[in-house]
């Protein structure tokens, strides 16, 4: 079993960087060394509100200068507009680190990330740690709907990662969705047995599990289920496991949120 530790940090800053999107980061030595690429915070806003009552789920985007971990989010309601109010010094309490977090690849083995939208905040910190032991160059897709919603170019080149970027409508890089580049890719690539690595909305990664499976590729998917308890108690966030007569469903919160892409039954997804 994973420590976890519950800390009220103090936020260094909270900023916009693109559409409705915000960039989060504090200081914690202890969360810090702890975190592995994949596992993610329960927040809550702080002491001062019991609105809304329930932690919110957010990956660890990264790590930086040792102790800053920043969270990487959009708003979509109530919680995340709250969280996008708060300012420097303001307090949030953090419970963490959970989940299970990637597996690494192998130093030899080629690495290929996957992120549609949102799905890049996890990804930035596996990259960031795969680039610590790979010697061969990451390469990742990244998908958005249109360039209003693009980010962290940048700082995923400064990575020195090999970057292909797909808009739905076409307003910055390849015109598609990011699924289309793994199909030109397996086409391509297949024989250097990439270990894939992919994190976004469900129907992008049903996709990948399923071109992963048909291809005999390792492919590990980080999933969002709604988490209430984050405890393995309320059940909101079963999946359906895939052939499992010991466990028909594994819950996010314990088991995942990243799962092997053979374990979940996608036919129900
Ligand atoms: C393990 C894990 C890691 C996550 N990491 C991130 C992250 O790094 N960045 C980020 O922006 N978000 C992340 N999320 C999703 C994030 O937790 C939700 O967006 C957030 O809880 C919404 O809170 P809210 O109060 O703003 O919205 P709510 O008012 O609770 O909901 C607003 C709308 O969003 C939908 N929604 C809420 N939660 C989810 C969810 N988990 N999946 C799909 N739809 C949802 C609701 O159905 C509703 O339609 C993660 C979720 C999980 C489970
Ligand atoms: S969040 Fe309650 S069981 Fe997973």
């Amino acid at each position: 079993m994973n420590e976890v530790l519950e800390e009220t940090v103090s936020i260094k800053f909270n900023r916009q960087i693109g559409k409705d999107t915000w960039l989060m980061g504090f200081r914690s030595d202890n969360l810090a060394s702890l975190a592995k690429p994949g596992q993610f915070l329960m927040v809550h806003l702080g002491r001062t509100t019991k609105d809304p009552l329930l932690r919110r789920p957010f990956s660890i985007h990264r790590i930086q200068d040792k102790n800053q971990l920043m969270l990487l989010y959009k708003i979509v309601g109530k919680g995340t507009l709250l969280l996008s109010c708060l300012k420097e010094d303001d307090s949030i309490s953090v419970i963490g680190p959970l989940g299970n977090g990637f597996t690494i690849s192998k130093p030899h083995e080629k690495t290929l990330l996957i992120a549609g939208g949102m799905g890049v905040a996890p990804l930035f910190f596996l990259a960031q740690s795969l680039n610590k032991v790979q010697k061969q160059k990451i390469t990742m897709f990244l998908g958005f709907t249109t360039s209003q919603e693009v980010i962290l170019i940048n700082e995923l080149k400064d990575l020195n990662i090999d970057l292909s970027l797909t808009t739905e409508d076409g307003s910055l890089g390849i015109t598609g969705i990011v699924t289309d580049l793994l199909d030109e890719y397996l086409d391509r690539e297949l024989n250097s047995k990439p270990v894939i690595y992919a994190c976004g909305p469900i129907l992008m990664l049903k996709k990948v599990a399923q071109m992963a499976i048909a291809s005999n590729l390792r492919c590990y998917v980080s999933l969002e289920g709604h988490m209430a308890c984050s405890l393995g108690i309320c059940q909101g966030c079963a999946v359906k496991a895939n052939n499992n007569k010991n466990k028909p469903y594994y819950y996010v919160c314990q088991d995942g949120p990243v799962f092997s892409s053979e374990m979940i039954d996608w036919q129900v997804m």
